[in-house]
């Protein structure tokens, strides 16, 4: 239980994002008894509901969400009527300031209480949002403002949007989510590499071949095409979430915790990314777009299929890139990153691939000599496996067998895997910022992607089509294979 009364006023308060990750995430910490007594969740919208309405919407959608299995046990009802009892609706349209007298009424009287203004709502609402905040006099010293992507849709619209918030909260007030950073396995990279002794000495140039991320899904963007036509896989997914990784991967270790240790050694890796701009999109980079296909089983549509989609598209619902880091550590060790929808499977991993042996004393008869990889799962199944070669077992022929040390979080710390947004709210409600994301590298991130943009568009390189089930277009095999690698299959 945390000692911190709050109030947590979610903006987008019956919208897909409260619905199916905020308003579930604050009853399983409720239920498990995380939150402090004093603590109130008051959902804004513009539409008009009755409280027992919203109150039935976030029950069901809060009993959709607890997988109901042997750790969680069945939906428990108690719970949710004691959770409850937090819940408020307030029903206020988000630009018009005279609409907001029903939530300064509910806010008042409790300035010295943690005040959690979340909006997850567009982009374009968040400066008006916090202007009509200022204005009616509801940001409080202990005030917070919690952002949801996407924060712009290049470099520009990012300023625009930081500058705005900026004139009523500071940037310590300021937490821009990325959900990744919440993901356990995310945070457990750290701990990885700055816990043990083991691998940071060969976390580098000298050691490392080279690293892959890979974040694959299985859904397609049915029902939300018109937000995804506009984004593409780069700035939904690489702009914030893979680019959150490569920096935990490839960071300098912080000397403390700090937040703003750790996001100035994330911001240096940024800025070390070796820009690719129209000279280099044709060879490091690769797009894809969906067509009809079978995923796990089940006969799904094309991109351009989707129930809600239009006739042409030049967006990527896949891409795959070649990264390369500018800095002694990783000079020469490509990242290669890719992402995409309607992949083959829900996975998401990153591999750290090691340098060959310089000489192998066995003969060509033994087996090849892989390579050491250390894989690092964040989705499904979260778990660190460490492949070696062993010798396979008998008197005959010396055989080398590739092998693997298999950690499995669930089979060894048992329990409930929260999900991400848990670790991010009571985060907020504590007043940690080291797992947001801080304004400059969220611009330097933007520039990056920006450039890359550009030259698809200088270079007129549209996407190419990949069968819904695949591991997207031929050409992001090419793009490693180029290199003599690989990507990382479990194959052994
Ligand atoms: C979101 C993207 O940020 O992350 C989605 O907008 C994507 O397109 C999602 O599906 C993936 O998150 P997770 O936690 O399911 O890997």
């Amino acid at each position: 239980l945390i000692s911190h009364p709050f109030d947590m006023i979610v903006f987008g308060g019956r919208g897909d994002l409260a619905r199916r990750k905020l308003i579930p995430a604050l009853y399983h910490l409720d239920r498990e008894r995380r939150l402090p007594d004093d603590g109130r969740i008051i959902a804004v919208s513009r539409g008009q509901m009755e409280k027992a309405d919203f109150l039935r919407l976030m029950h069901d959608e809060c009993v959709v969400h607890s997988p109901g299995d042997a750790i969680h046990g069945p939906f428990d009802e108690a719970a949710w009527e004691r959770f409850a009892g937090r819940l408020h609706y307030i029903s206020l349209d988000a630009t018009d300031a005279a609409s907001y007298r029903d939530l300064v009424a509910a806010l008042q009287g409790r300035a010295d209480v943690v005040r959690a203004f979340y909006l997850a709502t567009a982009p374009d609402l968040f400066g008006p949002i916090a202007a009509h905040l200022k204005s009616l006099g509801l940001v409080t010293p202990e005030s917070r403002l919690v952002l949801e992507k996407p924060l712009g849709k290049d470099l520009a619209t990012a300023q625009a949007i930081n500058a705005a918030v900026a004139a009523a909260f500071t940037e310590p007030q300021t937490y821009r989510i990325d959900h990744y950073l919440g993901k356990e396995t995310v945070q457990n990279l750290m701990v990885l590499r700055f816990a043990n002794a083991l691998f940071e000495p060969l976390w580098n140039r000298t050691h490392i071949d080279h690293v892959q991320i890979s974040v694959a899904e299985t859904v397609g963007v049915g029902g939300r095409w018109t937000y995804y036509n506009e984004s593409g896989a780069l700035r939904d997914m690489v702009q914030n979430h893979l680019l959150q990784l490569v920096c935990l991967a490839a960071m300098e270790p912080p000397s403390t915790l700090d937040a703003d240790m750790i996001r100035d050694e994330k911001l240096k890796v940024l800025r070390a990314l070796h820009p690719i701009g129209v000279e280099d999109v044709a060879q490091s980079t690769v797009r894809g777009q969906y067509r009809a296909g079978t995923v796990e089983g089940n006969g799904v549509p094309g991109y351009l299929e989707e129930t809600d989609s239009g006739a042409a598209s030049n967006t990527e619902t896949f891409v795959a890139i070649r990264i390369a880091i500018d800095n002694w550590r990783w000079a020469g060790v490509p990242f290669y990153v890719r992402t995409g929808k309607r992949l083959p499977a829900r996975s998401s991993e990153i591999v750290v691939q090691f340098k060959t042996p310089p000489h192998s004393p066995y003969p060509a008869s033994a087996g090849i000599i892989h390579p050491n990889k250390l894989v690092m799962r964040l989705q499904p199944d979260e778990g660190i496996r460490l492949v070696m070669l062993n010798k396979g077992r008998g008197p005959g022929e010396l055989k080398l067998r590739q092998t693997a040390l298999d950690l499995s979080f669930n089979e060894t710390f048992g329990g409930r895997s929260p999900d991400a947004y848990e670790r991010l709210l009571l985060d907020v409600i504590r007043g940690r910022p080291a797992l947001f994301m801080r304004v400059d590298e969220l611009e330097a991130a933007w520039q990056w992607i920006d450039r890359i943009r550009e030259g698809w568009a200088e270079t007129g390189l549209t996407p190419k089509p990949y069968a819904a089930g695949s591991w997207g277009p031929n050409a992001a095999i090419a793009l490693i294979e180029r290199d003599g690698r690989t990507w990382h299959e479990d194959d052994f």
